[in-house]
């Protein structure tokens, strides 16, 4: 009974699992409709189909309801990794008209001066994006749709290229690295004999686009001979096909390197897989981040007397990239109110501070109003968000004394002892330069007498004798007083 309901549990996941991953992708079928207007009309994919027949979709014109044969099994490789949960991509497709590369450096791409009969009909290019995947697709519709039960065209996947990282963020100063898979089925396979067996020479190319401006980072043209322009900011590709299948379909890596990014390097990063007259592009955005650093000073503690506002708290929050998206809050932790609340207070920003690294920095600033004794040993807080940190954010904190409340601290004993230690060898000084009057001057016990008490007075005015609310001190007794008067009997002893 176990081991069936276990059965039924694993097919109900598999059944979910199929399902969600939906194998259709609606999608808009975009074209020009004169005057510069654009016109949308409603498309989709069937990217994957079990036994049973498609389903039918009377509201789509046949020729926009798409079969997609993919034999690269590119299309497949692309969603393998999208999430479950995640809503589909956007997906558009137009007309695409093959072209040779205009650059000059892909010119040994397409030799011949006609584009071949083979690639002669219609062309669909499909575009796909989310934050999981960007993709393009280069699809040969077939020219009848196939006939009932639902009317749906075979369309095969030529030339797929896509990325999994389509909106990289990288931490400054680390290296960017922007993955590209793509995959090509020749359309005249065998037939083409005339070609030599294995993938064909290709074109991959890597640009910034910035301010509308378009900049080669990096051209290579594996296969071929052949002047490229020399590779920018230190970038590399990994640009080769996996596999050397004599009559395709071929996948291949254009996975990008870009080394110690910086601020400058962030925009929309386009890339583009050449072949002789198709061309698969995708776009990626690649934006530079920088986690703030955050401190407050007063540290680790802030004082104020009961009825008196404490001194004004900086937060420095510094070294941050981008400047857009940070928000400063301060918070009172472990106040009277309960254990976390927003800190009342009067509080400005300062302006940015540029640094020559690109990144930014800046100051919050705080007045807290009066507090009251209650508050002793609150916690303010300043609390930072920003893109480049996890959803709580970043937080520094310093802990809120209530004057004539604390006891003694670790710092507070030490100096104790210290001073302890330092009077007890002045006292011992001064006693023996008594010893020593007494003995030359032939003075009397008393001089020596009101040198110790006027001692013993200074040591016990610098502590308070007990605490206003009783119990400052362990055990009810002053260290100080109890300290002088050890002294005294043991200074007596000796005088005896
Ligand atoms: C492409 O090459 C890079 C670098 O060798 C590698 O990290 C990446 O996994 C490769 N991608 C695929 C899809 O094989």
């Amino acid at each position: 009974m176990k081991r069936l309901s276990l059965l039924l549990a694993v097919a109900l996941g598999l059944a979910a699992t199929v399902s969600a991953r939906s194998a259709v992708i609606e999608c808009w079928f975009v074209e020009d409709a004169g005057g510069g207007k654009l016109a949308k009309k409603p498309a989709a994919l069937l990217l994957r189909q079990g036994a049973e027949s498609p389903p039918p979709r009377p509201d789509l014109a046949p020729e926009r309801y798409l079969k997609v044969h993919d034999p690269a099994g590119a299309l497949q490789a692309a969603f393998r990794r999208y999430p479950r949960d995640a809503p589909a991509p956007r997906c558009e497709m137009s007309l695409y008209v093959p072209l040779p590369a205009s650059a000059k450096w892909l010119s040994g791409l397409t030799p011949e001066q006609s584009c071949p009969r083979a690639l002669d009909g219609t062309w669909l290019m499909v575009s796909m994006s989310s934050p999981f995947l960007s993709l393009s697709s280069l699809l040969r519709p077939q020219s009848e749709p196939l006939p009932e039960p639902a009317l749906i065209t075979m369309a095969t996947a030529v030339l797929t290229v896509f990325t999994h990282t389509p909106t990289p963020r990288i931490r400054m100063g680390q290296d960017a690295l922007l993955d590209l898979s793509f995959a090509y089925v020749p359309l005249t396979p065998k037939a083409a004999t005339s070609l030599v067996p294995g993938p064909p020479p290709f074109g991959l190319e890597w640009r910034r686009q910035h301010l509308g401006k378009g900049h080669l980072l990096l051209a290579v043209t594996p296969g071929l001979n052949g002047q490229v322009p020399a590779a920018q900011e230190g970038s590399v590709a990994f640009a080769a096909w996996d596999d050397d299948e004599p009559w395709g379909p071929w996948t291949g890596n254009g996975t990008f390197w870009l080394p110690a990014v910086q601020p400058s390097q962030e925009g929309t990063y386009l890339a583009t897989v050449h072949l002789p007259y198709l061309q698969g592009q995708i776009t990626l955005e690649l934006a530079v981040q920088k986690p703030p650093k955050v401190a407050l000073t007063p540290a680790p503690l802030v004082w104020a007397a009961p009825g008196e506002a404490p001194p004004e708290l900086l937060c420095l929050v510094s070294h941050f990239y981008p400047s857009q998206g940070l928000e400063v809050e301060w918070e009172l932790r472990g106040g009277p109110e309960g254990r976390f609340q927003k800190a009342e207070g009067q509080r400005w920003l300062s302006a940015l501070r540029h640094h020559s690294d690109g990144s930014v920095s800046l100051s919050a600033h705080l007045q807290p109003p009066p507090v009251t004794s209650e508050q002793h040993g609150a916690r303010y807080a300043c609390r930072v968000h920003h893109p480049s940190l996890p959803a709580l954010g970043r937080s520094a904190e310093v802990t809120l004394q209530v004057a004539g409340l604390s006891g003694p601290s670790l710092e507070d004993g030490i100096g104790l002892f210290l001073s302890a230690f330092l009077l007890l060898g002045l006292l011992k000084a001064l006693s023996w330069a008594a010893a020593y009057l007494l003995a030359t001057q032939n003075s009397t016990e008393k001089v020596q007498h009101s040198t110790f008490l006027y001692f013993s007075h200074l040591i016990l005015s610098a502590f308070p004798s007990s605490s206003p609310e009783g119990g400052c001190w362990p055990g009810g007794q002053n260290p100080a007083l109890e300290f002088t008067q050890t002294c005294i009997k043991s200074c007596h002893l000796k005088q005896a």
